[in-house]
């Protein structure tokens, strides 16, 4: 059995580290995560940057004070130019370009969202994060945040929770009356898990108008991204779409961001209700988990029943992310 927190390896992943709205109203935004500063900025044509945080020349953090001229960043402390690959630009008051470069990361943007790769040896990604169709879509409300968590947890006890079958009705039995696992498929650096659930909706159910029985389909892209679709059955047929962020900021915290957003399938007001009763659920239902996330350990060897979920399975999917 092997305790939690003694891990210094971030898996090697895409992980959201700002929202496209942060971005544009900012422009230069310091960040946290890895146990590293870095600086996130936006420069004049368009390409959002992740560079290390502190400038060779004298340490100064471009992400306080730091300015985005053109396609570089100007450093606060003496004005030194720094493109968005890291490189050096120009000195205000010398001739000489040294040539020295910034570590830079790869970004990209999607769904709203500001994605960071983290490799543990820099390398490159091979993958990416798609496009949603509901993203952009006048059928589903623009996608929000639901709310954001620190949590003192990593990503494996993060990620055990997500898949866990038999705490959904254990835990948030006020949202979940059953829920089974139907099956999982596995596609690289993608997997998909489907499950069969029942909802607690008795108010909204009566009349029959909403039915209990639903489903849920995540994807995972890596292990700090997943998306979830939940679909009820019935006369009326509600879709919550959910977004899940889970981005390393050291050893010993996890920030969590969730993202949420509903089919218009009722008349806007109601619609507009509907989310809001969700939005909520969402929140109970999370901060159900944070206790136990942040005083559980994480077994090697847990005793796991088929009622469970594919646990098992999506830990050995996920160790091709810390290799
Ligand atoms: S510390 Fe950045 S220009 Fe001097
Ligand atoms: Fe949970």
């Amino acid at each position: 059995m092997r305790s939690k927190n003694t891990d210094s390896f971030f898996p090697n992943s895409w992980y959201r580290v700002a929202t496209s709205a942060e971005l544009l109203a900012k422009k230069v935004i310091p960040l946290h995560y890895f146990g590293k500063d870095l600086v996130l900025f936006h420069t004049e044509t368009g390409i959002p940057c992740i560079l290390d945080a502190h400038c060779p020349h004298l340490g100064a953090h471009l992400g306080y004070g730091g300015k985005v001229k053109d396609k570089t960043i100007r450093c606060p402390y003496h004005g030194w130019l720094w493109d968005h690959q890291g490189y050096c630009a120009g000195i205000p008051y010398s001739e000489k370009v040294p040539q020295v470069k910034i570590a830079n990361y790869p970004v990209m943007e999607v769904n709203g969202l500001i994605l960071m790769y983290h490799h543990q040896r820099d390398e490159s990604p091979t993958w990416k994060i798609p496009q949603l169709a509901e993203y952009d879509s006048k059928q589903w409300t623009p996608l929000r945040l639901v709310r954001k968590w620190i949590a003192h947890t990593d990503l494996r006890n993060y990620l055990d929770n997500s898949v866990d079958v038999s705490h959904l009705y254990q835990v948030h039995s006020q949202t979940f009356k059953a829920a089974k696992s139907d099956v999982v498929e596995i596609d690289g650096p993608v997997l998909t898990h489907k499950m069969s659930q029942k909802y607690n909706l008795s108010s909204l159910s009566s009349g029959g108008l909403i039915s209990e029985d639903g489903s849920v389909t995540t994807t995972y892209y890596g292990v700090g991204y997943d998306v979830s679709f939940y679909r009820t059955k019935g006369t009326l047929e509600l879709s919550l779409l959910q977004i899940f962020t889970g981005t390393p900021i050291d050893n010993n915290r996890l920030e969590i961001q969730i993202f949420f957003s509903v089919k218009k399938a009722l008349p806007s007001p109601l619609n507009q209700l509907l989310a809001l009763m969700l939005r909520k659920d969402t929140v109970t239902t999370f901060e159900q988990d944070i206790p136990i996330l942040e005083n559980k350990i994480y077994p090697s060897h847990p005793l796991l029943l088929e009622e469970d979920g594919p646990i098992g399975q999506c830990r050995r999917w996920a160790s091709q992310f810390y290799q």
